[in-house]
């Protein structure tokens, strides 16, 4: 089988947005991206948001998803919104696990590992957020809690994956996430090879494994480099059309 990892860079634009914004975003972002070779680009707005992004998105080489989806297909759950409901909705990925999701709505590893799985049942894609805090990286724990992050996940795709399964891993160390902070590159390409062996030894060599926390234009050009970092996760960048296209021209570049 050939193992063919188109690289992917995803905008996570967390909770902000605006009519207005959002259009005039995604104008500059396509008048920017006017290379010929393009890697696979997403963005993932808030929920009331998806509509008016998919529409603008149409025909256009950007795809669009969401950052956190219900684990459940339907029902009494209020204020939760369905993977079928994004589906309709056009999307290609739904961001799970995002370190603030397990922060500020105590999202558990089983939570997120159930969630993954919701999603791939609705034909989407996963994008599936790992990453130590910075008290776990200071006491050297960053792989024994990768780990534990994505053993739920690889027992609950070992149950539905099949050579269609496409799920893609988000490494992100929390400390990292909206700080300028980035580990050294031997820092992320050591966690990034350690998931690649788990992903390998799960049977999911095709995977996408891509980097997030402060990556910027300035950045991702060395961040991409690294032998497996698929391309990126971005938050604050994605909400600049110019950075996040240099973004993006970075991580093409992993194609030539
Ligand atoms: P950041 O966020 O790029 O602003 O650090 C990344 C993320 O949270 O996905």
């Amino acid at each position: 089988m050939t193992i063919v990892r188109t690289p992917l860079v995803v905008g996570n634009w967390k909770m902000n947005g605006a009519f207005g914004a959002n259009q005039s975003l995604l104008e500059n972002l396509l008048r920017g991206l006017v290379q010929k070779r393009l890697p696979e680009i997403g963005v993932c707005p808030p929920f009331p948001y998806i509509a008016q992004v998919g529409a603008l998105l149409a025909n256009t080489p950007i795809v669009w998803g969401a950052q956190t989806v219900s684990e459940h297909r339907a029902g009494a759950y209020t204020g939760q919104v369905s993977a079928p409901m994004l589906k309709e909705l056009g999307c290609t990925y739904v961001i799970v696990g995002h370190s603030e999701r397990r922060q500020y709505c105590a999202e558990t590893d089983d939570a997120v590992a159930r969630q993954a799985v919701a999603v791939l049942d609705s034909g989407l894609m996963p994008i599936i957020c790992v990453g130590e805090s910075a008290d776990e990286e200071a006491t050297g724990q960053t792989l024994a809690v990768i780990d534990r992050q994505l053993a739920p996940v690889l027992l609950a795709l070992a149950g539905v994956a099949d050579e269609g399964t496409t799920v893609v891993i988000a490494y992100e160390p929390v400390w990292a996430i909206g700080t300028g902070k980035t580990p050294t590159p031997e820092g992320v390409q050591a966690v990034h090879a350690h998931i690649r062996k788990r992903l390998d030894a799960a049977g999911l060599v095709q995977t996408r494994i891509l980097y997030g926390g402060s990556v910027k234009g300035s950045n991702a050009e060395l961040l991409f480099a690294l032998p497996d970092v698929d391309g990126g996760l971005i938050g604050g960048a994605a909400l600049d059309a110019q950075d996040f296209s240099t973004i993006c021209t970075a991580a093409a570049n992993r194609m030539v």
